[in-house]
């Protein structure tokens, strides 16, 4: 389904007619395909909500900065249009970053938080410089710079690696660009998680290459709510490298917010 949001045309998939509402958002240059195999075989009590973030996937990719503040307000306009007041939201990397605006910005919204092979810092100097040397190039020769440069790391299996770089090559460069500005200028928001006294659950591959798996394991630590779950045989897309396990953490953690009468 598409629908007109903040002045953008964003597409969703919904997965599952009732049941608590739980939104998955995908990492960079990716979209809400990642999720489809997961989502239909192992979360059947969950009302499963799958947006492609602006820029990406069949949404719009309008030219500017998607700052995190803007792509939670896109999910927040989303959430008012399906009428869902309240959800779990949780993110895959750079949706990661966006689930934490959602949660900055919008609390009462907020059933529970889950990080996904994410981290809650900012970029680090180099890394941003990175950002704008990587728009420059995208801006020059198209997303097939991002191809190159990101699928290789995302896991050490060929097929996932191979699925991830057919996904990125149909991101709109203007998509790529977008996105790289905003994470570029996200803030820290270590302090703010540690605080957060709802259900924030971390998920971590314990062999991705590009958020350590120590770091997520750094990041868990004196969480108010948190759950920790470490996914072997898992780099940095665990939604289809051990779907079942992740499904099933994901599962778990949205039945017991529901017990517990959060959502
Ligand atoms: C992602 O997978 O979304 C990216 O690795 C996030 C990032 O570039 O920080």
């Amino acid at each position: 389904m598409k629908y007109r949001i903040n002045g953008t045309t964003l597409a969703c998939d919904l997965v599952g007619e009732s049941g608590t509402p739980l939104v998955l958002i995908h990492g960079f240059g990716l979209n809400r395909s990642i999720w489809s195999e997961m989502a239909s075989a192992y979360l059947p009590a969950a009302r499963v909500i799958l947006p492609d973030v602006r820029g990406h996937g069949e949404s719009d990719a309008p030219a500017g900065v998607y700052s995190m503040d803007l792509l939670a307000a896109d999910l927040a306009g989303l959430l008012d249009q399906l009428g869902v007041e309240k959800a779990a939201v949780c993110g895959h990397s750079m949706g990661g970053y966006i689930s934490l605006a959602f949660a900055a910005r919008y609390p009462n919204r907020l059933a529970g938080l889950g990080l996904i092979a994410s981290r809650a810092d900012a970029d680090s100097p180099a890394a941003r410089s990175g950002r704008y040397r990587l728009a420059e190039d995208v801006l020059k020769r198209g997303a097939v710079v991002l191809a190159d440069s990101l699928a290789p790391r995302l896991s050490r299996d060929p097929a996932v690696v191979k699925l991830a770089r057919e996904q990125i090559l149909q991101t709109k460069p203007r998509g790529i660009i977008g996105a790289a500005l905003g994470m570029a200028e996200r803030p820290d928001r270590t302090t703010f998680l540690k605080e957060l006294d709802l259900p924030v659950m971390i998920a971590a591959g314990e062999e991705d290459q590009i958020v350590p798996f120590s770091d997520a394991q750094t990041m868990a630590e004196g969480l108010r709510q948190g759950i920790f779950r470490g996914i072997p045989a898992a780099g940095h897309m665990p939604m289809v490298e051990q779907a079942e396990v992740l499904g099933r953490a994901l599962s778990d953690f949205v039945q017991q917010m529901a017990k517990a009468g959060g959502i």
